[in-house]
């Protein structure tokens, strides 16, 4: 086992050296989780029941090597954390000013704006890819990544709450599908460069990228993506035009299973679990971590949510919370049917709401 670590080990020194990017590195020859093309992590929040607070730095990473969650040995804020690592890339890339190199960053809530954009997605994220792979990260985290020329750094404004990040390395050809459907996003893009190598694959983002009027938006689109594994997702994007709530109108009915789903409900009105139609969709209202701790969802600022039945063994992760003036709002969900990844997270549900009425 410890002669595999160290083969790991020069393995990766020697990915760097002849600079084959989009690798990702947290917990190394630490937690057993050095290197995947798929990470997922999760944040915890500063308060938790019963334990003394925290710093609200503190996260949980899997990914194919650790296929379970595990405390990471970094804080978040630390550029040797899982989305430092990551986003470091994205941020050399800037440096370079690379060509054959395209980013895009986007969030509703923009690093030191303040103008929150209503109109465009509430959607967060970031994409860093040359001609041959790249990656495409999906989170939670306001105000979140920092501009490239300030480097990584976390906002002191997500500590309070859980969030989550997902982060998939897709080869190139998946790029033209993930353009599709951040057309239908319409994310807020804060930061980008797509240069002219990519205009013909990345026709959407390029618009998106320098503000150019934009072709018909579909109302939503479901999209088949593979990553650089072998592995395969199932992409919701829905559009301001596909007027509902996304989780019981769309992706419980879409994959003929119930939900249970986790998502920040804070604006005085939140939607409740809805048995209305044929596949329902029940809130979660607290979560338990690994070690048996509890917190709850009000403090939980991630979006995600697992199939009900452990055969389906479903898991989506992306952008909208269950509240009624979310509807009026494009994003999206990635969803897998990976065993570890649904393991990981049904296990963390201690406690949900029933329909009323049933
Ligand atoms: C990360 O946060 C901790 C706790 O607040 C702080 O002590 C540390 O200096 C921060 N590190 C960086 C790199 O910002
Ligand atoms: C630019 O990016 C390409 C593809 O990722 C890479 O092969 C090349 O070394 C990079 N050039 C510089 C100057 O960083
Ligand atoms: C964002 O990215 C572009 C490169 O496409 C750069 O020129 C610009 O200064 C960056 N920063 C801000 C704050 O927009
Ligand atoms: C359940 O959700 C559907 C789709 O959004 C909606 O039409 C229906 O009115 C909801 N049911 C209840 C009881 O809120
Ligand atoms: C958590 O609780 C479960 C069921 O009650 C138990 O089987 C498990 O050993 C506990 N885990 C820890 C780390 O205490």
């Amino acid at each position: 086992m410890f002669l595999f670590y160290i083969l790991l080990y020069f393995w990766n020194i020697l990915l760097k050296c002849f600079q084959l990017k989009f690798i990702f590195m947290d917990t190394v020859l630490s937690a057993g989780g050095p290197v995947d093309s798929k990470f997922l992590l999760y944040k915890l929040p500063k308060y938790i029941r019963k334990e003394r607070p925290r710093t609200g730095l503190e996260y949980m990473y899997m990914d194919s090597l650790t296929q379970a969650w595990q405390l990471s040995k970094f804080l978040i804020n630390r550029t040797q954390s899982a989305l430092g690592q990551t986003l470091n890339q994205l941020y050399e890339a800037y440096k370079s000013k690379n060509d054959s190199t395209a980013y895009v960053i986007y969030n509703d809530d923009v690093p030191h704006s303040k103008h929150y954009s209503w109109k465009q997605g509430h959607t967060k994220g970031f994409l860093l890819l040359d001609k041959s792979q790249g990656f495409w990260g999906i989170h939670s985290i306001p105000l979140f990544p920092p501009f490239p020329e300030e480097g990584y750094g976390y906002p002191p404004t997500g500590k309070q709450n859980a969030q989550m990040a997902i982060c998939i390395t897709f080869r190139y050809n998946q790029f033209a599908e993930i353009d599709k459907q951040l057309l239908c996003y319409n994310p807020n893009i804060y930061n980008c460069s797509i240069p002219d190598i990519f205009q013909s694959d990345l026709p959407n983002l390029q618009k998106l990228c320098v503000g150019s009027a934009l072709p018909l938006v579909p109302w939503r689109h479901l999209s088949k993506l593979q990553s650089a594994e072998g592995e395969n997702f199932l992409h919701f994007a829905k559009s301001h035009f596909f007027v509902d709530d996304i989780y019981v109108a769309w992706m419980a009915q879409q994959l003929q299973t119930d939900l249970l789903a986790e998502s920040w409900q804070h604006d005085g009105q939140e939607l409740p679990s809805n048995c209305s139609l044929q596949h329902h969709v029940y809130n979660i209202n607290l979560i338990k971590t690994p070690w048996n701790s509890t917190f709850s969802s009000y403090y939980d600022h991630s979006k995600w949510c697992v199939s009900w039945r452990y055969e389906d063994q479903w898991t989506c992760i992306g952008d909208l919370n269950r509240a009624p003036q979310q509807a009026w709002r494009s994003g999206g969900f990635i969803c897998t049917q990976n065993q570890y990844i649904y393991k990981a997270f049904r296990h963390m549900i201690f406690h949900y709401h029933s329909c009323n009425n049933s």
